[in-house]
């Protein structure tokens, strides 16, 4: 099938994702079976609890995991990505060195944000990644609360140039029923630039595959090839 995942956490013993190398194998292996073969590695990264995650240690985790893939034969390409979490410490950053762009070469950046409201210090992250020629991924906005409180707040954004990663978590019932609601009402509109799995562990694993399995029933394998493989293409250079 092709495609890519967006988003995940499979790097070992980095974050709160795979705790081992087993694991990752174990995530990847499984993502096999559904259709993957290209996997951006985005580890959460800016936030105080990851501050020690930069873009040049993730180079050097992706480039291990790629030789074990290897010598298990495992036949996947893999990029370093990272999550951003926005915070006021970006606004003091002098150059996008601490920036973990997706493939640690393009434009395209992934971010997420947890203020139950939306700060006005995330429209001036906003600004500063645009203004160093980003264009800034919102991950999961479905999940988060001040989208919910103000609906609104998706146009807003939208209309700034900000774009929108899916989790196929909640499409595959992760989270409450509010939240499934949400990323269907997100993915039949067209909200979405991508999919992404967010997979974090094995014990993910099933429910992952049961978002993709419910995206598609919702809008089609046209439009899931789309998010999982056309536009993060563009993504993959
Ligand atoms: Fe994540």
């Amino acid at each position: 099938m092709n495609r890519i995942d967006v988003h995940n956490h499979f790097l070992p013993a980095t974050d709160d994702g795979c705790a081992s190398i087993a694991d990752s194998l174990e995530c990847i292996r499984a993502f096999v079976t559904l259709g993957y073969n290209r996997f951006f590695l985005t580890p959460h990264t800016g936030a105080l609890d990851y501050g020690d995650i930069t873009p040049a240690l993730t180079r050097t985790r992706v480039e291990q995991l790629r030789k074990t893939l290897a010598a298990e034969n495992i036949h996947v390409e893999l990029r370093p990505g990272g999550e951003l979490r926005l915070s006021p410490d970006i606004l003091k950053l002098k150059d996008l060195q601490r920036i973990p762009t997706y493939g640690h070469n393009t434009n395209y950046c992934l971010a997420d944000i947890w203020e139950l409201t939306w700060p006005a210090w995330a429209d001036a992250c906003i600004d500063w990644l645009q203004n160093h020629g980003l264009t800034v991924i919102l991950a999961h906005p479905e999940r988060m609360a001040a989208v919910r409180r103000k609906p609104a707040l998706m146009d807003q954004l939208a209309q700034r140039g900000v774009l929108f990663q899916g989790n196929l978590g909640p499409l595959g019932g992760s989270e409450s029923k509010e939240v499934l609601a949400l990323s269907e009402r997100f993915l039949k509109d067209g909200r979405y630039f991508m999919l992404g799995s967010d997979c974090h562990r094995p014990d993910h694993l099933f429910n992952r595959a049961c978002g993709l399995r419910h995206a598609v029933t919702l809008v089609g394998s046209d439009e899931v090839n789309r998010l999982t493989i056309t536009n993060p293409s563009l993504l993959w250079i």
